[in-house]
């Protein structure tokens, strides 16, 4: 059984997102205690990023608390149109008053992809409560989904689906001919909320091969999640469409 929320149009879904954010940055803040926040990369993330930047939700949320990390990063400049930091950027910090100090971008240009990822899960420790096993704890990790079933930079058949004692790793993507830096499953399992963010006609066959299945089988390694806390699934409609016969 998943936690599925479906919505007519993608903006119906990012206002749904947004709103689960800010309300969870908005009982973080009363408990006077810092939000912390891991955003997705790609491109489905874009208009809702914007939207934490426009009104109602810019009010509503209190910057000075509101930190924002990286699920994963590409191993490029900051500036790069590929660089996940520089979409945020552009789609968030600069249209919003976060202080720059709550910015936690990976080092991408780093020419030693293993070096960024050790330097990144220091400063996760550094940052976030940990679990009794030293795990960094967010608030809540946006993911959004590859038509091969990724998660962050946790593609297929690549040995970091089974890192287990890094926080955050480097891999080679063969399929991209390229490195990723990318949070590893004990901390995207640790986490308090994971939101998956998953939208298009192009996403409907992944999406219907990972939540129509039966099978227990972790075919995919969005399958292999074993979440400590919540999991939701925001879909709009065509991402959703071959999901007729799954409950929802
Ligand atoms: C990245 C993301 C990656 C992304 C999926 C979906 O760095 O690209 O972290 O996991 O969320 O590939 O990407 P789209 O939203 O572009 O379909």
């Amino acid at each position: 059984m998943h936690n599925l929320n479906v919505y007519s149009s993608i903006e119906s879904l990012n206002k749904a997102i947004c709103q689960h954010v800010v309300d969870l940055s908005i009982k973080a803040q009363e408990a006077s205690r810092p939000f912390n926040v891991a955003l997705s990369g790609g491109k489905t993330p874009q208009r809702l990023y914007k939207l934490f930047a426009s009104q109602p939700f810019v009010e509503q949320i209190s910057w000075g608390g509101f930190n924002v990390f990286f699920g994963d990063e590409r191993t490029v400049p900051p500036d790069s149109d590929e660089s996940n930091y520089h979409m945020a950027k552009l789609s968030l910090f600069d249209r919003s008053p976060i202080p720059s100090e709550n910015i936690h971008r990976v080092e991408g240009e780093n020419a030693d992809p293993s070096a960024a990822a050790a330097a990144y899960a220091t400063v996760l420790t550094d940052f976030l409560p940990t679990s009794e096993e030293g795990i960094p704890t967010f608030d809540v990790i946006l993911l959004g989904l590859g038509d091969d079933g990724h998660i962050a930079s946790l593609f297929p058949d690549t040995p970091i689906l089974s890192q287990t004692q890094k926080w955050v790793d480097a891999v080679y993507v063969e399929k991209l001919q390229t490195w990723r830096i990318s949070l590893t499953f004990p901390v995207i399992n640790q986490a308090k909320n994971i939101f998956l963010i998953v939208a298009g006609e192009g996403k409907a066959e992944i999406v219907s091969n990972v939540l129509g299945s039966s099978t227990k089988e972790a075919k995919y390694p969005v399958q292999r999640l074993q979440p400590k806390g919540q999991v939701l699934w925001f879909l709009d409609s065509e991402a959703a469409s071959r999901l007729a016969n799954v409950e929802k």
